[in-house]
Protein backbone atom coordinates (compact mmCIF):
# COMPACT_ATOMS: atom_id res chain seq x y z
CA UNK A 1 0.00 0.00 0.00
CA UNK A 2 1.30 3.17 -0.91
CA UNK A 3 -0.18 6.43 0.75
CA UNK A 4 1.05 10.32 0.40
CA UNK A 5 0.65 11.72 3.87
CA UNK A 6 -0.17 15.16 2.52
CA UNK A 7 0.25 17.18 6.54
CA UNK A 8 0.23 20.48 7.79
CA UNK A 9 3.50 21.91 9.31
CA UNK A 10 3.94 24.82 11.33
CA UNK A 11 7.57 24.59 12.61
CA UNK A 12 8.90 26.49 15.52
CA UNK A 13 10.29 28.58 15.49
CA UNK A 14 9.77 30.47 12.60
CA UNK A 15 6.10 29.32 12.76
CA UNK A 16 5.40 29.79 9.33
CA UNK A 17 2.34 27.71 8.05
CA UNK A 18 2.96 25.48 5.00
CA UNK A 19 2.10 21.58 3.86
CA UNK A 20 4.65 19.14 3.01
CA UNK A 21 3.70 15.68 1.33
CA UNK A 22 5.64 12.42 3.01
CA UNK A 23 5.54 8.98 0.75
CA UNK A 24 4.82 6.29 3.00
CA UNK A 25 4.70 2.27 1.88
CA UNK A 26 4.00 -0.80 4.17
CA UNK A 27 2.88 -4.30 3.35
CA UNK A 28 0.68 -4.30 6.63
CA UNK A 29 -3.10 -3.94 5.79
CA UNK A 30 -3.57 -2.81 9.73
CA UNK A 31 -0.68 0.30 9.17
CA UNK A 32 -2.52 3.12 11.10
CA UNK A 33 -2.09 7.11 10.46
CA UNK A 34 -0.19 7.05 14.03
CA UNK A 35 2.19 3.99 13.03
CA UNK A 36 3.02 5.63 9.40
CA UNK A 37 4.02 9.17 11.54
CA UNK A 38 6.51 7.13 13.91
CA UNK A 39 7.73 5.27 10.81
CA UNK A 40 9.08 8.93 9.16
CA UNK A 41 9.68 10.09 12.18
CA UNK A 42 12.14 7.10 12.62
CA UNK A 43 13.90 7.73 9.46
CA UNK A 44 17.61 8.84 9.65
CA UNK A 45 17.25 11.88 7.22
CA UNK A 46 13.19 12.64 6.71
CA UNK A 47 12.33 13.85 3.58
CA UNK A 48 9.76 15.08 1.48
CA UNK A 49 8.60 13.80 -1.61
CA UNK A 50 10.35 16.45 -2.68
CA UNK A 51 13.63 15.26 -1.60
CA UNK A 52 13.95 18.67 0.36
CA UNK A 53 15.27 17.70 3.78
CA UNK A 54 12.35 18.18 6.66
CA UNK A 55 12.03 18.71 9.97
CA UNK A 56 10.42 16.46 12.41
CA UNK A 57 6.74 16.00 12.54
CA UNK A 58 5.20 17.08 15.61
CA UNK A 59 2.36 15.16 16.92
CA UNK A 60 0.93 13.86 20.13
CA UNK A 61 0.38 10.06 21.08
CA UNK A 62 0.61 8.00 24.91
CA UNK A 63 -1.23 4.73 24.66
CA UNK A 64 -1.34 3.97 20.76
CA UNK A 65 -4.38 2.16 21.84
CA UNK A 66 -7.37 4.30 21.91
CA UNK A 67 -7.26 4.96 25.40
CA UNK A 68 -5.56 8.55 25.63
CA UNK A 69 -7.02 10.88 23.20
CA UNK A 70 -3.83 12.20 23.11
CA UNK A 71 -3.76 11.52 18.80
CA UNK A 72 -6.77 13.03 17.74
CA UNK A 73 -6.26 15.16 14.54
CA UNK A 74 -8.11 15.69 11.37
CA UNK A 75 -7.53 13.45 8.95
CA UNK A 76 -9.12 13.91 5.43
CA UNK A 77 -11.19 16.37 6.99
CA UNK A 78 -12.89 14.82 9.81
CA UNK A 79 -11.76 14.73 13.49
CA UNK A 80 -10.57 11.36 14.38
CA UNK A 81 -7.63 9.45 16.40
CA UNK A 82 -4.72 8.86 14.56
CA UNK A 83 -3.94 5.41 16.16
CA UNK A 84 -7.50 4.28 15.43
CA UNK A 85 -7.47 5.41 12.00
CA UNK A 86 -6.21 2.27 9.30
CA UNK A 87 -4.54 3.49 6.11
CA UNK A 88 -5.97 1.12 4.25
CA UNK A 89 -9.54 2.37 5.31
CA UNK A 90 -8.66 6.02 3.33
CA UNK A 91 -9.82 5.99 0.00
CA UNK A 92 -7.38 7.33 -2.19
CA UNK A 93 -3.87 7.71 -2.07
CA UNK A 94 -3.65 10.86 -0.17
CA UNK A 95 -4.24 11.53 3.13
CA UNK A 96 -4.46 14.85 4.86
CA UNK A 97 -3.48 15.55 8.29
CA UNK A 98 -4.29 18.95 9.90
CA UNK A 99 -4.57 20.13 13.72
CA UNK A 100 -7.70 20.22 15.15
CA UNK A 101 -8.95 23.47 14.35
CA UNK A 102 -10.39 24.68 17.64
CA UNK A 103 -7.20 24.71 19.71
CA UNK A 104 -4.06 27.14 19.40
CA UNK A 105 -1.83 24.74 17.02
CA UNK A 106 1.51 24.65 19.27
CA UNK A 107 3.44 22.87 16.20
CA UNK A 108 2.66 20.71 13.29
CA UNK A 109 -0.28 18.23 14.46
CA UNK A 110 -0.17 19.32 18.78
CA UNK A 111 -2.59 21.68 19.47
CA UNK A 112 -2.98 22.81 23.01
CA UNK A 113 -6.24 21.35 24.83
CA UNK A 114 -5.70 23.26 28.08
CA UNK A 115 -9.43 24.78 27.87
CA UNK A 116 -11.14 21.16 27.84
CA UNK A 117 -8.95 20.12 31.12
CA UNK A 118 -9.26 24.14 32.58
CA UNK A 119 -13.40 23.74 32.16
CA UNK A 120 -13.16 20.51 34.13
CA UNK A 121 -11.23 21.96 36.95
CA UNK A 122 -13.74 25.34 37.03
CA UNK A 123 -16.60 23.02 37.30
CA UNK A 124 -15.54 21.52 40.08
CA UNK A 125 -15.38 17.95 38.50
CA UNK A 126 -11.88 17.04 40.19
CA UNK A 127 -13.42 18.00 43.86
CA UNK A 128 -16.46 16.16 43.28
CA UNK A 129 -14.68 13.36 42.06
CA UNK A 130 -12.67 12.55 44.94
CA UNK A 131 -15.45 12.63 47.18
CA UNK A 132 -17.51 10.27 44.55
CA UNK A 133 -14.80 8.08 44.88
CA UNK A 134 -14.92 8.17 48.89
CA UNK A 135 -18.37 7.77 49.38
CA UNK A 136 -19.64 5.27 46.33
CA UNK A 137 -18.24 1.26 46.64
CA UNK A 138 -20.08 1.06 43.38
CA UNK A 139 -19.83 2.29 40.41
CA UNK A 140 -22.74 1.40 37.52
CA UNK A 141 -23.10 0.89 34.45
CA UNK A 142 -23.84 4.02 33.07
CA UNK A 143 -21.38 5.43 35.53
CA UNK A 144 -19.12 3.47 33.82
CA UNK A 145 -19.95 4.26 30.28
CA UNK A 146 -19.34 7.68 31.05
CA UNK A 147 -15.45 7.17 32.16
CA UNK A 148 -15.04 6.22 28.72
CA UNK A 149 -14.27 9.73 27.38
CA UNK A 150 -11.01 10.36 26.37
CA UNK A 151 -11.52 14.26 26.72
CA UNK A 152 -9.99 14.13 22.83
CA UNK A 153 -11.53 17.08 21.38
CA UNK A 154 -13.57 15.41 18.38
CA UNK A 155 -16.55 16.00 19.34
CA UNK A 156 -16.05 19.53 20.45
CA UNK A 157 -14.75 20.08 16.72
CA UNK A 158 -17.23 19.61 14.93
CA UNK A 159 -20.33 20.78 17.44
CA UNK A 160 -21.20 24.22 15.98
CA UNK A 161 -21.92 25.31 19.59
CA UNK A 162 -19.03 25.08 21.11
CA UNK A 163 -16.08 27.62 21.41
CA UNK A 164 -13.08 27.44 23.91
CA UNK A 165 -13.28 29.20 26.98
CA UNK A 166 -16.58 29.83 26.85
CA UNK A 167 -19.40 28.61 29.67
CA UNK A 168 -20.59 25.64 27.28
CA UNK A 169 -17.92 22.80 27.88
CA UNK A 170 -19.57 20.22 25.08
CA UNK A 171 -19.70 16.36 25.35
CA UNK A 172 -15.99 16.65 26.85
CA UNK A 173 -17.69 18.14 29.86
CA UNK A 174 -20.64 16.25 29.59
CA UNK A 175 -19.39 12.79 30.63
CA UNK A 176 -17.35 13.46 33.63
CA UNK A 177 -20.31 15.63 35.03
CA UNK A 178 -22.85 13.02 33.92
CA UNK A 179 -21.02 9.70 35.56
CA UNK A 180 -20.72 11.89 39.06
CA UNK A 181 -24.47 12.60 38.95
CA UNK A 182 -24.96 9.31 38.66
CA UNK A 183 -23.19 8.42 41.57
CA UNK A 184 -24.42 11.74 43.78
CA UNK A 185 -27.26 11.00 45.85
CA UNK A 186 -30.13 13.19 45.10
CA UNK A 187 -30.18 14.79 48.08
CA UNK A 188 -26.71 16.49 47.37
CA UNK A 189 -26.63 17.15 43.81
CA UNK A 190 -27.35 20.90 44.28
CA UNK A 191 -24.10 22.02 43.21
CA UNK A 192 -23.63 19.52 40.95
CA UNK A 193 -27.26 20.19 38.52
CA UNK A 194 -26.10 24.24 39.12
CA UNK A 195 -22.51 23.76 37.24
CA UNK A 196 -24.37 21.61 35.16
CA UNK A 197 -27.25 23.32 33.64
CA UNK A 198 -24.57 26.57 33.25
CA UNK A 199 -21.78 24.39 31.50
CA UNK A 200 -24.03 21.79 29.72
CA UNK A 201 -27.23 21.93 29.83
CA UNK A 202 -27.31 25.66 28.82
CA UNK A 203 -25.61 25.77 25.80
CA UNK A 204 -26.09 22.20 24.04
CA UNK A 205 -28.76 22.28 21.14
CA UNK A 206 -29.29 18.88 21.45
CA UNK A 207 -29.06 18.36 17.44
CA UNK A 208 -26.38 15.29 17.96
CA UNK A 209 -23.74 16.06 15.50
CA UNK A 210 -21.14 15.09 17.39
CA UNK A 211 -22.97 11.62 18.36
CA UNK A 212 -21.30 9.97 15.65
CA UNK A 213 -17.57 10.87 15.42
CA UNK A 214 -17.19 9.84 18.98
CA UNK A 215 -13.78 7.30 18.55
CA UNK A 216 -14.77 5.82 21.89
CA UNK A 217 -18.24 5.25 20.86
CA UNK A 218 -19.63 6.49 24.08
CA UNK A 219 -23.35 6.75 24.28
CA UNK A 220 -23.79 10.03 24.26
CA UNK A 221 -27.32 10.37 23.59
CA UNK A 222 -28.73 8.09 26.85
CA UNK A 223 -25.82 9.67 28.57
CA UNK A 224 -27.03 13.10 28.14
CA UNK A 225 -30.70 12.28 28.74
CA UNK A 226 -29.59 10.91 32.01
CA UNK A 227 -27.93 13.49 32.89
CA UNK A 228 -30.78 16.22 31.86
CA UNK A 229 -33.18 14.16 33.61
CA UNK A 230 -31.11 14.19 37.20
CA UNK A 231 -30.15 17.61 36.82
CA UNK A 232 -32.55 19.45 35.28
CA UNK A 233 -35.72 17.86 36.10
CA UNK A 234 -34.76 16.25 39.38
CA UNK A 235 -35.62 12.84 38.14
CA UNK A 236 -33.49 9.88 39.59
S1 LIG B 1 -17.26 12.31 24.07
FE1 LIG B 1 -16.05 11.06 22.64
S2 LIG B 1 -15.32 12.54 21.13
FE2 LIG B 1 -15.98 13.73 22.88
S3 LIG B 1 -14.15 14.05 24.11
FE3 LIG B 1 -15.16 12.20 24.90
S4 LIG B 1 -14.22 10.51 23.78
FE4 LIG B 1 -13.69 12.38 22.65
S1 LIG C 1 -25.69 17.93 20.76
FE1 LIG C 1 -25.04 19.55 19.34
S2 LIG C 1 -24.69 21.35 20.64
FE2 LIG C 1 -24.78 19.57 22.00
S3 LIG C 1 -22.64 18.97 22.24
FE3 LIG C 1 -23.46 17.72 20.54
S4 LIG C 1 -22.98 18.90 18.68
FE4 LIG C 1 -22.72 20.30 20.44
S1 LIG D 1 -2.22 7.56 21.24
FE1 LIG D 1 -3.66 7.36 22.85
S2 LIG D 1 -5.57 7.44 21.81
FE2 LIG D 1 -4.12 7.47 20.18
Amino acid sequence: MRKLLDVARLVPPEMKAFRQVFEYETEDERATVASALRELNARPRLLDIEGNEAAVISWECSCLQKKCGACAMIINGLPRLACDTRLAELAGERVTLDPLAKFPVVADLVVDRDAVFTKLRDMGVWHDNERSLLTQDKASDWAYEATRCLQCGCCLEVCPNYVPDAIFGGMAAMNPMARLLEETPKAERKRLARSYKESVFGGCAKALVCRNICPANIDIDRLLSRANARAVWGRH
